[in-house]
């Protein structure tokens, strides 16, 4: 494979819907974002591993399907110790996904058919092959590198011990001791996550330079915005005190942390919006933030901050009306006075797919999903969660990956049951993922959920996102917006809200869930039915099913 050292240049910036008098569209605000996972998406070279010309061969289909922006999962040089989490250089492409010039064709096809892209960006940790860890570690202790991470001498009488409390988002201490270059040991340095990936010391002048010429890079190349990897740890509070107990951390708690949503992240990100909007067609930055409540993740939404922020306080709601809706209530509430829009996600590459993890099977699910469609502001969609794809949960120990599953159960233990790649054909190897094998086994019953299966046929779940994601572009009461009347006068279990059309048509929208396991009666008919998630036939609503209504 050629390699190239420098991105190929672009003269263009990307000409996608923004409108003729150059005025702001908000695209960002209203969009449906889907998530591909380079890894598991399409393998363009048969090798088993999915990789960025597969993809870029594989985008009329996400164009068709509706979407407005593609994510992609890190797909840069990468010892893979975290599938891609872990870069060894930010301005590279890993050489199983290709190189710079398949990026480049990547985000022009994909602007030509009207996709915007985003690109993830991981600036809390670096690989531990980067080469600045590399000359650190070479360097030894007293090195100026070595503040570019957090090193520190043990504790204990000969340093034995890390140098506090502090337990990896994986299992085990945060911290890892290193050989001085004569052999002896160490210091220790910090690693939130694996130790292969030391968390970068953002008190030092040299990173934030460095980031900010990264967003560059790929602002030149191009793209559309990033999806900012662990953006609530970038900073530590000073002098890293301990947390005081030592347990398993979640990402998703509600205590406050000592290295993560420290105030000092945010003129970060306030600097990093300027370069954003030196950039002409809305280029937007997306907070992976797990913060203890809505409220704190607002805050890295003001308006000189980043654009949107992962709703994962959403993610991590039962399948519960009364939760739901209280969820709902409060995500609207605490964006609306930073006036940014609320997000959507019900499934990513971290967590059990929400087939799976609602527990209700694929009816389930894709209430769940048009439920999510229905609400106002921006939503994302998983790779696969379009085809009903579950969890698989019973992949031998020995085809794992996740680095959370070799250390301690940390993180939720099991996040390659959700990394399955998807299957686009009922038959050939890998369900058509590629022309070989597939680096995660695909269970044979996926065949049934293919691509080429569900396409064309009405009551598939590909067919109901394609019609969900139509009436959303169309509808005027759908996409942007910040408010949901609740309706109050049907039955408990059941979700039903209200959203006026935004421009003056009348022509409003209602949605109605069914939670419960048993069908309920409507109290009125709310309109004339637009889609639903289950088969309806005008009468009571089913057991785990969603109705859209014009109303
Ligand atoms: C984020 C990513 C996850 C990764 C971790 C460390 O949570 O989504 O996949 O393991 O950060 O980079």
């Amino acid at each position: 494979m050629t390699q190239h050292s420098s991105a190929p240049a672009t003269d263009t910036a990307p000409a996608i819907r923004t409108d003729a008098t150059g005025e702001p569209t908000g695209w960002w605000r209203e969009a449906v974002i889907y998530q591909v996972y380079p890894r598991s998406f399409a393998d363009g070279n048969g090798d088993g591993m999915g990789d960025l010309p597969g993809i870029r061969a594989r985008l009329p289909y996400l164009a068709d399907l509706g979407v407005d922006a593609v994510w992609l999962s890190p797909f840069y040089a990468s010892p893979q110790a975290d599938a891609g989490y872990d870069v060894a250089d930010y301005r590279a492409i890993d050489p199983m996904f290709g190189d710079l010039h398949d990026a480049d064709a990547l985000i022009r096809d994909a602007h030509e058919l009207g996709l915007r892209v985003i690109v993830d960006v991981v600036p809390n940790h670096s690989s531990d092959r980067h080469e600045w860890f590399q000359r650190a570690l070479r360097e030894g202790p007293g090195s100026p590198l070595r503040d570019r991470y957090h090193f520190r001498p043990g504790r204990g009488r000969n340093g034995e011990e890390p140098p506090n409390d502090w337990e990896s988002i994986f299992g085990g201490p945060a911290w890892t001791r290193t050989k001085n270059p004569d052999g002896t040991p160490g210091e220790w340095y910090l690693h939130l996550f694996a130790p292969e990936q030391p968390d970068f010391n953002w008190e030092n002048e040299a990173v934030r330079d460095e980031f900010r010429s990264v967003l560059r890079f790929w602002l030149d190349m191009g793209v559309d915005g990033f999806r900012i990897d662990v953006a609530h740890g970038l900073v530590k509070a000073p002098g890293l005190p301990d947390m005081g107990r030592t347990e398993q951390l979640k990402l998703l708690g509600n205590q406050a942390l000592p290295f993560f949503d420290q105030d000092g992240v945010h003129e970060i990100y306030r600097s990093w919006r300027r370069i954003l909007d030196e950039y002409p067609g809305e280029r937007i930055g997306v907070a992976e933030a797990w913060t203890p409540s809505p409220e704190r993740t607002a805050l890295y939404l003001r308006p000189d901050e980043l654009h949107q922020a992962f709703n994962f306080h959403y993610l991590d709601t039962g399948w519960n009306a009364e939760a739901l809706r209280a969820v709902i209530d409060e995500s609207l509430d605490s964006m609306r006075p930073v006036g940014a829009p609320t997000t959507w996600v019900l499934s990513n590459h971290d967590v059990v797919r929400h087939r799976t993890r609602l527990g209700g099977g694929l009816g389930r699910a894709r209430a769940a999903s048009l439920l999510m469609l229905a609400l106002p502001g921006s939503a994302y969609v998983y790779q696969g969660e379009e085809l009903g794809l579950p969890e698989v949960t019973d992949l031998p120990d020995e085809v794992r990956q996740d680095p959370s599953f070799f250390r301690d159960n940390g993180q939720d233990g099991l996040r390659d049951g959700c990394r399955v790649p998807i299957p686009w054909t009922s038959t050939g190897p890998s369900y058509g993922f590629g022309s070989g094998g597939s680096w995660l086994p695909q269970p044979e019953e996926w065949a049934k959920l293919s691509v080429e299966e569900q396409t064309g046929d009405p009551t598939s779940t590909l067919e109901m996102y394609r019609s969900a994601l139509a009436v959303r572009r169309e509808h005027p009461a759908l996409g942007a917006g910040d408010a949901v009347e609740w309706l109050d006068d049907f039955p408990a279990g059941v979700l039903a809200f209200r959203r006026r059309a935004a421009d003056g048509s009348g022509r409003d929208f209602v949605c109605t869930v069914n939670t419960t396991g048993t069908p309920v009666e409507l109290p009125t008919v709310p309109g004339r039915v637009l889609l639903a998630s289950g088969e309806y036939d005008g009468g009571a609503l089913p057991a785990d099913t969603t109705v859209w209504w014009e109303a």
